[in-house]
């Protein structure tokens, strides 16, 4: 094994957990630390606050943000020559090798970013891309438009029964960073640029998802604003990400990654729709109606589209590098 703390030295180590950072990860807390260990290998662990316990209860999100910073990680040393193992427990420890072949993936590791917006209308290019990623065994594609609408009305309500939850609202608004004016706008959590709102829509979802919640889903009016239904509608398709029941969080983080970068290297972007796979109820009926297996779990849904011509992807919200090494 190569000891990191001798091959890297500050410089290097802070280039390797900004670009291992760039994973997704719940909510944008960014909940991976890193620390070049004395037993020569990284270790990836939990920030102790950078947690989100109302809508990650046990922790999964956490772990999965975990797995996929830590196959940023590997990319970005396969990138510098160097093989790494991935050593799975309590947390993540990167043991570094001799000798890696760089990875394709990575070509797509500071381009790839959630879109939130709405999609270019759907090309045949865009379907043929979808039946290139159905060959993955792990990936449900649904591209046909009366099954997508079917999945826009689930998703809808069920984010509309997630978003009752005044404790689950409060805590996906504390990461919410409504105008440019907050001292955390470029630094992590969810920035209007990210979601796809101007500053004049952004103001109204502070409302909305705030104190006038409760009165607007009393007058039928809170599911109307907050539905992104039309999204999935105009999207070129569903892809459904599920894995072995068994496997661990960290793993499963890891090829989310990977599969998110797969989808980008042809060209398309996405936005995931994890409620479908966080309630209990939603996910048993996916499974069932599109065939996913008992022994599976589903992990989350993508829509998935094109970026229209004239969009482009938000600026990406990281914290400074310094602030990941510990
Ligand atoms: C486990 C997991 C679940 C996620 N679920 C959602 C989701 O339901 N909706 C959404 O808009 N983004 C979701 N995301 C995407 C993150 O919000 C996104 O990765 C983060 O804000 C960083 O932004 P970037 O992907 O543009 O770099 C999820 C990410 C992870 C790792």
């Amino acid at each position: 094994m190569i000891d990191a703390r001798a091959l890297f030295d500050a410089d290097e180590r802070r280039a390797l957990v900004a670009e291992a950072n760039l994973a997704p990860s719940v909510h944008n807390i960014q909940p991976a630390q890193f620390r070049f260990a004395e037993d020569g290998a990284i270790h990836i662990v939990e920030h102790p606050r950078r947690r989100i316990p109302v809508g990650d209860p046990t922790g999964a999100d956490n772990r999965k943000s975990l797995g996929a910073a830590a196959e940023g990680l590997v990319m970005a040393l396969a990138a510098r020559s160097i093989a790494a193992k991935v050593c799975i427990d309590v947390g993540v420890r990167v043991e570094l090798e001799a000798d890696a072949a760089p990875d394709p993936l990575r070509a797509h590791v500071q381009t790839r970013a959630t879109w939130r917006g709405a999609f270019a209308t759907p090309s045949i290019a865009d379907a043929r891309a979808l039946a290139d990623l159905a060959r993955f065994d792990d990936l449900t594609v649904v591209t046909n438009a009366a099954q997508r609408a079917d999945i826009a009305a689930l998703y809808d309500a069920v984010s509309l029964l997630t978003l009752r939850d005044n404790a689950y609202r409060e805590e996906l608004v504390s990461w919410m960073r409504l105008a440019r004016s907050h001292p955390d706008w470029a630094r992590d959590g969810l920035n209007a640029e990210a979601m796809a709102l101007s500053s004049f829509e952004a103001f109204g979802a502070g409302v909305v998802m705030g104190k006038a919640f409760r009165t607007l889903d009393r007058m039928g009016l809170a599911g109307p604003l907050i539905a992104e239904g039309a999204k999935v509608k105009g999207a070129a398709g569903v892809v459904f990400f599920h894995r072995p029941a068994a496997e661990s969080d960290y793993e499963t983080g890891r090829r989310f990654y990977r599969v998110w970068l797969e989808i980008a290297a042809r060209g398309l972007v996405l936005c995931p729709m994890s409620v479908l796979a966080d309630s209990a109820e939603a996910a048993a009926q996916v499974k069932k109606t599109w065939g996913i297996r008992e022994e599976r779990k589903l992990v989350t849904a993508f829509r998935v589209g094109r970026l229209p011509e004239k969009a482009r992807l938000p600026a990406r919200v990281r914290l400074p590098a310094d602030e990941l090494i510990v």
